[in-house]
């Protein structure tokens, strides 16, 4: 495909603002971004949550790597490099949903930090809730969900976060969840009043 010059396409402007977007919603934007070991819990807690959001009212979606890896980033696979391109396009998602007035829940192992900081930086910084799922990874191996970190043992798949490949841990989340301590509706709970405390919305 030929390289576009940066003076072919010009950014054209709604009318419709995304702050008229969150006052028609009555709560703020915001990404909600779960970062951890694959078994770690993200995906189950990113859902819990947005099920209780969703009955408050919020309007809300959540992206995770299972399904994300089917469509938009079906061309990718688990080198760095790849890995570094799904958090990009995922980023560049988030800040639409942003745009939108929307509440985004995301469920990646997004294991390097500068990739976070990236988004971060991207949609901005008081939009941008990072959420450690902490799970040690001996645990994530005895759940072992998928059967994945069996087969990466045995050396079947290759690069395999925690086994084959390294997660950065992150070094000033909004919140850590022990996951391997703490209940799903603990975990939940916690979210939930981080969003009150960040006046994202108000009634509960
Ligand atoms: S990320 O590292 O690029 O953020 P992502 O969250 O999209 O990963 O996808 C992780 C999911 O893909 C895991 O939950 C697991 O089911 C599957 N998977 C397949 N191969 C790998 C691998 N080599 N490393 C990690 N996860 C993998």
């Amino acid at each position: 495909m030929p390289a576009r010059k940066e003076n072919e396409v010009v950014w054209h402007h709604a009318t419709v603002t995304r702050e008229r977007r969150e006052a028609l919603n009555r709560h703020k934007g915001v990404v909600v971004w779960f970062t951890g070991l694959s078994g770690a819990g993200k995906s189950t807690i990113a859902h819990e949550t947005e099920e209780r959001l969703h009955r408050l009212g919020c309007r809300t979606y959540v992206l995770d790597g299972d399904n994300v890896r089917h469509g938009l980033c079906s061309d990718l696979g688990f080198s760095a490099q790849d890995r570094r391109e799904n958090i990009r396009r995922i980023g560049e998602m988030v800040k639409l949903f942003l745009d939108a007035g929307m509440i985004a829940l995301t469920a990646f192992i997004s294991p390097f930090r500068s990739d976070r900081e990236w988004v971060r930086s991207l949609v901005g910084k008081d939009h941008f809730i990072e959420i450690y799922c902490r799970c040690p990874l001996e645990v994530c191996k005895q759940r072992d969900v998928k059967g994945m970190y069996e087969r990466a043992s045995r050396g079947e798949i290759k690069e395999f976060t925690g086994i084959s490949a390294p997660y950065e841990e992150p070094v000033q989340p909004e919140l850590v969840l022990e996951t391997h301590l703490l209940s799903l509706e603990d975990c939940v709970a916690q979210v939930v009043s981080l969003l009150q405390r960040r006046e994202i919305f108000t009634e509960a």
